[in-house]
């Protein structure tokens, strides 16, 4: 781990960094002229940005069958993000409290260490042919990766702008698998789809392998299809946060014991992902990228070594820090579907300026990653509930139907008096419009 101090960064050059004093503090139009500044967006994305409500329904209509709205899920910034050196404001959309807070907080405490470190494995993606009722299916293995050269062939036609782009065929592997209907045979072709997700890609090629592995083997063929565990798409981060900045040994070793607990207990283990997938998911869904694809690959990864564990690992350095790594499948792309023609994740990519799926899917791993330790360290120290309170006591504020000025009021009320809930958001609310 980088051992680099780095200077905080001056209050008023924090333009063109992620560091942002009291960007939160600012209106939410305010907000979004800083991001438009560090980014240089475009007006039309800035105007993209700032009517904040919907798609045109035309094009809702056509993303989807049977559409009769849209919903509205706010967009933040997570600030202080430093990732392989550069900084870069991750918009993240979620409808949770506290998200976007805890990954700029964390990102924070690691800034002046160096940030984050992240790595990639490649953009390849696996699709899975199903092939049945084979008299020896080791025979039929044999026979289709004999095939190679043909197989590799015939997935390139299928897609000549991704063998443009220097994707395409990479590997063939063929597994038997023992079902209580027979050997099945499956075959898996690995597809560098670059900068796409690639999930129309690779099934378009299964689809059309599917007869031909029939027809060599005397099978027959069923699924074909991706599979979301995209081991071969495997995005890292790390980071280390100096035991100094973090509130000393003492928390620093709860951290550790949090996520050993989380490593060792499926349980745990399921709701410290979830807490992973908190900032993963925001990513994924405010680029418009598919966030069940990347949810599947993330717990079948968690259980490949036939137990549940933790994503993350957490670790105490020689110098006495704590060290975070987070390693996991991230099949996001830059083409293709939503990514593409949706105005808003269009406009919330520029804010990224990514040039590369690859670049995203690391930056999206080191987001988890800050997200998994804001959430571990409140869990080791205050508890959740402390950090949550204020943002939740506004939410049973609007719930009971406070407005404006009234939000801030009630929900100040709320945490004054330890009591937030519903029936007493309601009563706050008709004191004070009794005053
Ligand atoms: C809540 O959305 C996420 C957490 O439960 C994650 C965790 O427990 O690690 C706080």
């Amino acid at each position: 781990m980088s051992s680099d101090r780095r200077p905080c960064v001056p209050q008023d050059s924090s333009l063109g960094h992620s560091r942002i004093p009291g960007f939160h503090k600012l209106g939410w139009k305010d907000r979004l002229d800083r991001v438009a500044a560090f980014a240089a967006l475009d007006q039309a994305h800035r105007d993209q940005l700032a009517a904040p409500s919907n798609i045109d329904a035309p094009l809702a209509d056509h993303m989807i069958e049977n559409m009769i709205s849209t919903i509205a899920i706010p967009v933040g910034i997570a600030t202080n993000m430093k990732v392989d050196g550069r900084d870069v404001l991750v918009p993240m959309a979620t409808e949770e409290s506290s998200v976007v807070a805890a990954v700029g907080n964390s990102a924070r405490q690691c800034y002046d260490n160096g940030g984050f470190t992240t790595s990639m494995s490649g953009t390849q993606m696996i699709a899975q042919i199903q092939l049945l009722d084979l008299a020896d299916p080791a025979r039929a293995r044999l026979v289709i990766l004999e095939r190679r050269r043909e197989i590799e062939a015939l997935c390139n036609e299928c897609d000549p702008t991704l063998l443009r782009l220097g994707g395409g065929f990479r590997d063939l592997e063929v597994r038997l698998i023992d079902a209580p209907s027979g050997t099945m045979v499956i075959t898996h072709i690995v597809i560098d789809t670059k900068d796409a997700m690639g999930a129309n890609a690779v099934n378009t090629m299964a689809e059309r392998l599917a007869p031909k592995l029939a027809e060599w083997t005397g099978g027959r063929s069923l699924l074909r299809i991706l599979s979301n565990l995209a081991d071969r798409r495997v995005a890292r981060a790390r980071a280390t946060w100096r035991c100094a900045d973090i509130g000393g040994e003492a928390v620093r070793d709860a951290m550790v014991e949090a996520f050993e607990f989380a490593d060792a207990d499926p349980y745990r283990a399921a709701t410290h992902n979830k807490g992973i997938m908190n900032g993963v998911s925001a990513v994924v869904l405010a680029t418009g990228n598919d966030t069940r694809a990347v949810e599947a690959g993330a717990h079948a990864f968690a259980a490949r070594d036939g137990r549940y564990r933790s994503l993350s690992r957490w670790e105490v350095t020689r110098e006495g820090d704590l060290a975070g790594m987070l390693e996991m499948p991230m099949a996001v792309g830059l083409v293709g579907g939503a990514t593409r023609i949706h105005p808003t994740a269009r406009a919330l990519l520029a804010i990224l300026g990514v040039d590369s799926a690859e670049r995203l899917a690391r930056i999206i791993a080191a987001v988890g990653l800050a997200q998994n330790f804001g959430a571990m360290k409140a869990l080791a120290t205050d508890g959740i509930q402390k950090g949550h309170m204020a943002l939740h006591a506004q939410n049973i504020a609007i719930a009971a139907g406070a407005a404006g000025v009234e939000v801030e009021r009630v929900a100040r009320l709320l945490i004054e008096r330890k009591s937030i809930n519903a029936d007493a958001a309601a009563a706050v609310l008709a004191e004070i419009r009794g005053r």
